[in-house]
């Protein structure tokens, strides 16, 4: 585990895109895992000032809303466009994306594990944690799954991510999410830690061992996990 303590949001932005760079450049068919959230938008905005080459590269977000139509702006479908993917390269067809419009949601988690596994598995994984730690929409809980599933929300991550939505009743109750054995068996992977909402989560997973109840403390045992945090959220 690396931890790497940055002055900025914008330096942490600039330090991810870098490693996405680095990863793409080195293998133009990469798989990349990604977020959504406001964390990684920063990130997102540097990558495409960059102007790179994403034609070979295929994407796998984490999670959707369930229920959510790919329409609504607040789906991570129509986030990921309208904030990343209108703007680069890629092909439409690399694209992955729980489809939170399933009909049936079991059905839907199977195809995305078996799509992950027929592109050679995540070559970098970019995350962001909810207040709760909560990895994607894995929340905490005395049992995590370690494949695609459907999560029932918790009130504290509805409260949070009301913020986007007209009102708390808007924002869906469960979503389909990758589980934290997809998202550990990334090759490598970063996450972006910013802000003080953080400061406490942080502290938590590193002072308080692996716990289900802080899913986020699941990367402490991957052997190739960067933690980028700003200064704010490592407490300064
Ligand atoms: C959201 C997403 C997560 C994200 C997290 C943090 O609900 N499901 O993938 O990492 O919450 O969001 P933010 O970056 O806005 O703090």
């Amino acid at each position: 585990m690396r931890k790497v303590v940055l002055k900025d949001y914008e330096e942490m932005c600039k330090y991810a895109s870098n490693i996405v760079e680095q990863q793409i450049k080195s293998n133009p068919k990469s798989v990349l895992g990604l977020p959504t959230g406001s964390t990684p938008i920063g990130m997102y905005r540097d990558l495409i000032r960059k102007n790179l080459d994403f034609s070979g590269v295929t994407t796998f977000n984490l999670d959707e809303y369930y229920g959510l139509p790919k329409s609504n702006d607040q789906s991570y479908d129509y986030f990921m466009r309208s904030m990343f993917f209108n703007y680069i390269n890629i092909d439409k067809n690399n694209i992955n994306i729980p489809n939170g419009e399933a009909p049936d949601a079991a059905e839907e988690c199977a195809r995305y594990d078996a799509a992950i596994i027929a592109a050679g598995g995540i070559d970098l994984q970019v995350l962001g944690v909810g207040v709760n730690g909560h990895i994607g929409f894995n929340e905490p809980a005395d049992a995590l799954s370690p494949t695609t599933n459907l999560v029932k929300l918790t009130p504290s991550t509805i409260e949070v991510n009301s913020r986007f939505f007209d009102k708390a009743e808007d924002v869906p109750k469960t979503a389909i999410t990758m589980g934290m054995g997809n998202i550990l068996q990334a090759k490598k992977i970063i996450i972006l830690v910013n802000g003080k909402s953080k400061t406490d989560i942080l502290k938590r997973t590193f002072s308080e061992g692996v716990t289900t109840q802080n899913p986020s403390s699941f990367l402490l045992l991957h052997p190739d996990v960067t933690y980028i945090v700003d200064e704010e959220a490592n407490g300064a």
